[in-house]
């Protein structure tokens, strides 16, 4: 049975009979196959991107020509889940009309389903623009990655005199200006669960308590693909920097003793000539 795709409507459905929403991020074709096969409602191609695929220090240098290659693999892999493009650094920032042709190139060049960008009520003119033009936009307040430098570094927000209103405010103004949800990124709590009360679009949490209407990880983090780092906020569900390493050192062990490859993994001479052979796996899927 065809899997029914899950929408900005079905989000807020969910939110609304007390659902819970879960969000990850991927940035391939085969991560996107996976993760949506294993239930995720929404996956979010982020900017995140920059320092887990290209080890860079910060999410500043990503462009939205990368951010478009890689929202195109993850749709190819995905069936079910709502594909969320994150727009990078510096692409709405400058302008209305920058903002709406990147928005843009995400839903066209990229095949997302909607956008993300970060900040508040100073780009609710934006969302509402970006909205008009039929493309839904998800909110993202409280530790704003690109605004690493304003910040001083990754810190958590809120938690200074007029923060809880700021953000309150800044959550109010995204959905009033018609964001369909809200990511609060570490941020208190109990600021986190009074905005989620108060605004009527679903808000995703990271390292925002369980008082949101749902969480997203980034998938890296969560299947521990980089046993050194553990923040607070992260509960990791496997150890694949060990399966992996595991896995690969067999592997260098068996070409070494010669163990790999065997008859059964070779071809002879008397074999069907015609037939052909699966060379790679692909997670493309066609997808609507
Ligand atoms: O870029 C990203 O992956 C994100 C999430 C962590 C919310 O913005």
């Amino acid at each position: 049975m065809k899997a029914q795709r899950v929408t900005i409507h079905t989000l807020r459905q969910m939110k609304e009979r007390g659902e819970k929403i879960a969000v990850l991020t991927a940035y391939d074709a085969t991560f996107g196959r996976l993760l949506d096969e294993a239930g995720a409602d929404v996956l979010l191609v982020g900017d995140s991107l920059g320092m887990v695929i290209q080890g860079q220090e910060t999410t500043l240098p990503v462009t939205i020509d990368e951010m478009a290659y890689h929202c195109r693999a993850v749709r190819r892999g995905v069936k079910r889940a709502h594909v969320v493009g994150d727009m990078p650094f510096m692409s709405y920032q400058a302008s209305l009309e920058q903002g709406l042709t990147n928005a843009g190139r995400l839903m066209k060049d990229g095949g997302c389903q909607s956008v993300k960008l970060e900040g508040g009520a100073v780009h609710a003119e934006l969302v509402s623009r970006l909205v008009s033009a039929g493309i839904p936009v998800m909110g993202h307040i409280g530790l704003t990655p690109q605004s690493y430098h304003q910040f001083g570094g990754f810190k958590v927000q809120g938690r200074e005199q007029g923060g809880r209103e700021r953000l309150i405010d800044d959550a109010k103004a995204l959905a009033d200006a018609g964001a369909y949800a809200v990511v609060l990124e570490a941020i208190p709590a109990d600021i986190a669960r009074e905005i989620t009360e108060t605004i009527a679009v679903p808000t995703i949490g990271i390292g925002a308590g369980t008082g949101c209407d749902g969480q997203v990880l980034v998938s890296y983090d969560m299947l521990g693909m980089d046993e050194s780092f553990k923040p607070r906020f992260v509960r990791r569900y496997a150890n694949l920097e060990s399966t992996i390493k595991e896995a690969v050192g067999k592997y260098v062990s068996d070409v070494r003793s010669a163990a790999f490859p065997s008859d059964a993994e070779s071809f002879a001479l008397a074999d069907n000539k015609s037939a052909s052979v699966a060379m790679y796996s692909t997670s493309a899927k066609s997808s609507s």
